[in-house]
Parts: structure tokens; C-alpha cells; sequence
């Protein structure tokens, strides 16, 4: 027998559930296809349900035609690419998450300020990239302490923090940023349900012989996730699907903690759940 916790934090976040809300009102009663540029959200499993559901991923605004329908993805876009959508007649439904927009914003009047733009994140995530566009020119994306002991010859600058990234790690950045800046304003804009879902992770993985994270691979507050709990010392496994659980994994008696990032549907964790019970039947 294996006992089975899971985190009182699932699921999607508010932001992923404001999205798949406003998706599915722009899908209306169906038949219809809506476009995004790239997927929606970091995870394959709900990517392929939309795409049943009359989502299509396009990988450029070319495919598109006036009149068709855009999803800007809750991690937001760049500015340039609504531009091009209104002025070319493609209508949008925005599903920015309010908290990035919150980013965007204290980035736009810190650049009419003039201060120098520093984005503490992964310069490879799109939100990260969205936040960017919005920045004036060249901001500093940095995502460790050796980048900001680099930083030089900056008077005024501002700061924003991509909403998944560590807190901790912001941290000693930010601290590290003040001793080389001496004009230096700070917006905390890490997501605090990313926080929670972490806190509670922790929490669970403490009391446990193993977790279970279950997410997409491309997901970062999902690869975070793990890693945290790797850190910690604990046993665990990234899995995607219940499909990838391996029996050999438990032995009877464990405890078993599930964990999931923000993008995550319940009812993949529910598949999860059902093969935990059946093996845990055997
Ligand atoms: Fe928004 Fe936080 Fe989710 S920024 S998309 S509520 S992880």
C-alpha cells in the first residue's frame, strides 16, 4: 500500500484560470478556431485539449488572416506583435496575466523616467521577452550574482522580477544591485501563488519518502518546483503524465507527496491519482 498526499496548492493558478476562461468564452458554443502564436500555456496535455477544442498554435502572424482571432498567452507579448495584430484587423483576447501586466507597467514609467531597466529573470521566457519589449532600449536581464556584480556605471535604474522567479535568489541580486547603483528602485512583481504553491510543496515534501512533481518540461515554476525539492534532499520524480510512472519507483508503505506547477489541469493530476491507486492496489 502507498499513502498518497497531495499539496493543498494544485492546479492551475489564477492567472492560467482567467486565460481558460477567457478562451473558452471566445470559443463560444465551438466550431469556431481561434490562434496563438506558440502555446498558450507550458503544458502539452491542456495545449492538445484546446487544440480539440478549435485552439490552433500558428508560429507566426503570417499565417494569419484580418478578421481571425488572436489569444495573446497570459505570459504576455511583445508590444510590437499587438501592434501588427490591431493594425492588420486580427482581433485579440488577452489573457495577460493581471500580475504581468503589473510588470509591464512599472517597466513603461520607469523607462519615461529614464532610468535604466533591469529585469532579474530568464531571458529566454517569454514573459521575460514580453516585459522586455516594453523597456525602452537595451534593458539588463540578469539571473544571477555574478551578472549583477558586473553591472557598472549605471546611476538610476529600476527593477522588476520575472513573477516565477526565486525570491531568495532576488534577493541577494537586488542586494548585490544597491551596492552598484545608487539611484535604485525596486518592484517586488514575484507572484505570490508561485510562493504559496512553493511554500506548501516544502511543507509536503518534509513529510514524505518521495514527491511527485507533475507538470509540463517546458513549465519553469514546475522545473522550480522539482528543484527545490531535489535541493532539499528529497526523492523526486518531474512527470508529465501518469503514463511515465514506473511501479519500481515505490515500495510498500511510502509515503507519497504530488505536487503540480500552475499550468497543470486537475485532471491530469487526477490520472495521476487513479494509477497511484492501482498500483498502490497491487
Ligand atoms: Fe499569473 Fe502568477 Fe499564474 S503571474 S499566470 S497568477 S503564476
Amino acid at each position: 500500500m502507498l499513502e498518497v498526499i497531495v499539496s493543498p496548492i494544485t492546479g492551475f493558478c489564477f492567472g492560467v484560470k482567467r486565460a481558460m476562461r477567457l478562451i473558452d468564452e471566445g470559443l463560444g458554443d465551438g466550431g469556431r478556431t481561434i490562434y496563438s502564436i506558440g502555446d498558450v500555456i507550458h503544458n502539452s496535455q491542456a495545449v492538445e485539449a484546446l487544440k480539440s477544442r478549435g485552439v490552433k498554435p500558428v508560429s507566426s502572424m503570417e499565417e494569419l488572416s484580418e478578421g481571425d482571432t488572436l489569444i495573446i498567452r497570459a505570459h504576455g507579448v511583445m508590444p510590437d506583435l499587438i501592434d501588427e495584430a490591431l493594425n492588420r484587423g486580427i482581433e485579440l483576447i488577452d489573457t495577460t496575466c493581471p500580475f504581468v501586466q503589473k510588470s509591464q507597467k512599472y517597466v513603461r514609467e520607469m523607462a519615461e523616467e529614464d532610468r535604466k531597466v533591469i529585469i532579474i529573470g530568464d531571458s529566454r521566457h517569454p514573459e521575460v521577452r514580453a516585459i522586455s519589449g516594453q523597456s525602452g532600449p537595451d534593458p539588463v536581464i540578469l539571473s544571477t550574482l555574478e551578472e549583477a556584480k558586473a553591472v557598472s556605471g549605471i546611476e538610476r535604474a529600476g527593477v522588476v522580477i520575472q513573477t516565477t522567479f526565486s525570491r531568495e535568489k532576488a534577493m541577494k541580486i537586488i542586494g548585490q544591485l544597491e551596492t552598484n547603483i545608487p539611484d535604485l528602485r525596486v518592484h517586488d512583481t514575484i507572484c505570490q501563488a508561485t510562493v504559496l504553491r512553493r511554500e506548501a510543496t516544502l511543507d509536503l515534501a518534509r513529510n514524505v519518502d518521495m514527491v511527485l512533481v507533475v507538470g509540463g518540461k517546458g513549465s519553469s515554476n514546475t522545473k522550480r518546483l522539482f528543484q527545490m525539492c531535489v535541493d532539499e534532499g528529497i526523492t523526486s520524480r518531474f512527470i508529465e503524465t501518469a503514463d511515465e510512472i514506473d511501479p519500481s519507483w515505490f515500495k510498500d508503505g511510502d509515503r507519497i507527496g504530488l505536487t503540480t506547477g500552475t499550468s497543470t489541469p486537475d485532471w491530469v493530476l487526477e490520472e495521476v491519482l487513479a494509477r497511484l491507486r492501482e498500483i498502490s492496489a497491487r
